[in-house]
Formats: structure tokens, C-alpha cells, sequence
């Protein structure tokens, strides 16, 4: 495949993304590599293909003592280097090519078999450290092409049809659109509708959400899309994640963050159970926008436009420009 934006760092995975000693397959810009973690934290990755006859590694297993994936063709074993084992010991050259991974606290970037064309950005890194990790939700491959899922997160009216249903938002103006380079910073609020009874009680997280909702969008193209909003409880972050698979599957996940702060919570287990009602909320999102854009016909020049589309126009031309 053409390889898309070629270079750009990606945010493949968070930590908590990998099970110790347990081999993790991902797939960028068409290829497929292996990854593991071992219990000191360490995390190796290789290309997926085993160099004898073409297994896929990570169908194979890890091994406890040697931090070594073992092939589950023929059991040949590979260290993090990619050489091939005999009995716990390197044996020759690297038959298998590393992924080089920039490992950011929690938080796995790459550039794929690229050299880097942008810094790897520091937006989550610095935006979280006060805050509580809550959780990773909506992990999933979606079959559409990275553009049509990048400009989702770009749309601000999308929220009027995609997720009417759920948050009842019924106009969300945009007070501004600052643009510098690759980041872009948007300040919106949401206004409300009501919600009904029976809503409130399938997903009482909606019961934290005020009629309007002040929120600000960060973005560092092209991985990264950061919404921000203050309720009444406290301060929720959420980074909605993507990065190419292959031409027509795109990868997305949502790492989520909050400083919740409330009298409500003294009450024991009903801040656990509020962040958990959230992350619910913040899966029901991915699924609606991955389900719109999976079923978008490809696509052609707009005959009709709406207002603040001039960010979507900013990121297809940061895309075609690359
Ligand atoms: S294919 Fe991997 S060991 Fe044979
Ligand atoms: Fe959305």
C-alpha cells in the first residue's frame, strides 16, 4: 500500500494496552509487527514475520526468563533484537528487523520503518499529570480510510446527527478556531436537550452533564484530538486516538482522564461508579462516529456546506500537503 502520512509520529498504544509476557499484534500503514512487555516494564517489538517461514509471531509466545517471542510455526526463538536463540543464547546476526518505539511515560509512539517528520507531541504527556487515569476505551479497527475517521473528529456538526440520540445536543457554536501549523485549538459549548427519564437511568452518567457544556478541542495532527470539558463535577479529559492500519482500516482508542471533585463523592463506590458510566459514554461515542463513517460512500466534492467547516478544509489540506 501507499503508505499514509508517511513520518508522522503515531501513538500506537498505552501500556496498559499489553498483558506482561503476552504478545501483542499491531498493524501501521500495512505492516504488522509484534510487541511485548516484559514484568520489569521492558517492551520489545519486531517485525511479525518469522525470517524461517513466514509465521506470524505474534501467534507464538513469550518467554518468562529469556524476554524472548517464540514462533508457533516450528518454535524458533527471537530475542528483542531479533536474533535467533539456542538454547537462551544470540546466536549471529538480527534476522528480523526492530520497530523503534519512543516511549513517552506510558504512552508507546512510532514512526513506523519512517524517519520522523514532526516531534513526537507532548500535548497528553503534559496535559495529564495531575490527573487520574481512567481507563481505555473504545479500542477497535474501523473499516473506513484514515482521512474520512481524522475529519470526523474535525466536525463540529456532526455531533447534531451522530450523537443526537444519546447527549441530546441540539446546536454547539463554535466561539473560536485558532490554527498554528500542525495544532489547532477550538472553544465550543454544547447546548442540550433534555434528557428523558428512561435515557437517565439506562446511563445515570448523563445526570453529571449540564444543559450546556463548555468545552475546548485540542488537536496535534495527526494522531491526536483532545476534548476537554468542565462539568459540574469536576474536569474530563478524553484523547481520541488514531492511526492507519492499512488504506481502509483505521485504528482508533480513547484514553481517558478526569479530576473528579465532588461532595457527591463522598458516598462510597459512586465515583467509581460515575467514571465507569462515562467511560460507557465515551464507548457509545466511538461506536456512533466509527459506524458513520463506515458507512460513508467515497467521497466527492461537498455541493452543499455548513457553517464551521473551515477546520475541516484546514485538516484535508494538511493531508493532501504532507
Ligand atoms: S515459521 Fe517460524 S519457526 Fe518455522
Ligand atoms: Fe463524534
Amino acid at each position: 500500500m501507499k503508505p499514509i502520512l508517511p513520518g508522522a509520529p503515531w501513538l500506537v498504544a498505552h501500556r496498559s494496552m499489553f498483558a506482561i509476557d503476552k504478545p501483542y499484534k499491531l498493524t501501521l500503514n500495512g505492516c504488522d509487527y509484534v510487541l511485548w512487555q516484559n514484568n520489569k516494564g521492558e517492551i520489545f517489538s519486531l517485525e511479525n514475520t518469522c525470517p524461517h517461514m513466514q509465521a506470524p509471531l505474534s501467534d507464538g509466545w513469550i518467554c518468562k526468563t529469556n524476554h524472548s517471542v517464540t514462533c508457533p510455526f516450528h518454535a524458533l526463538e527471537f530475542n528483542g533484537e531479533g536474533k535467533l536463540l539456542k538454547d537462551g543464547k544470540p546466536k549471529g546476526e538480527a534476522l528480523i528487523n526492530k520497530l523503534n518505539l519512543v516511549v513517552q511515560g506510558d504512552l508507546i509512539w512510532t514512526y513506523g520503518s519512517y524517519e520522523p517528520r514532526l516531534p513526537i507531541p507532548d500535548l497528553i504527556f503534559e496535559q495529564t499529570k495531575e490527573l487520574r487515569f481512567l481507563g481505555i476505551v473504545g479500542h477497535s479497527s474501523i473499516p473506513a480510510p484514515f482521512l474520512n475517521c481524522i475529519k470526523i473528529n474535525y466536525d463540529f456538526n456532526h455531533q447534531n446527527g451522530v450523537h443526537r440520540h444519546i447527549f441530546r445536543i441540539r446546536e454547539n457554536p463554535v466561539e473560536s478556531f485558532e490554527q498554528n501549523g500542525y495544532a489547532a485549538r477550538v472553544v465550543q459549548t454544547f447546548l442540550r436537550d433534555k434528557n428523558s427519564l428512561a435515557e437517565v437511568l439506562k446511563n445515570p452518567s448523563l445526570l453529571t452533564l449540564p444543559r450546556q457544556i463548555k468545552n475546548e478541542l485540542e488537536y496535534t495532527f495527526p494522531s491526536t484530538a483532545l476534548f476537554k470539558a468542565r462539568l459540574p463535577i469536576g474536569e474530563i479529559l478524553q484523547f481520541f486516538i488514531l492511526y492507519p492500519e492499512t488504506e481502509h482500516q483505521t485504528r482508533t482508542f480513547v484514553l481517558c482522564y478526569g479530576n473528579f471533585q465532588s461532595p457527591l463523592f463522598k458516598v462510597p463506590g459512586l465515583k467509581i461508579f460515575f467514571e465507569r458510566m462515562l467511560l460507557a459514554s465515551t464507548t457509545k461515542v466511538v461506536e456512533q462516529d466509527s459506524r458513520a463513517v463506515a458507512s460513508l460512500y467515497p467521497l466527492q466534492k461537498p455541493k452543499i456546506r455548513l457553517p464551521n467547516e473551515e477546520i475541516l478544509s484546514y485538516v484535508e489540506k494538511l493531508y493532501h500537503e504532507w
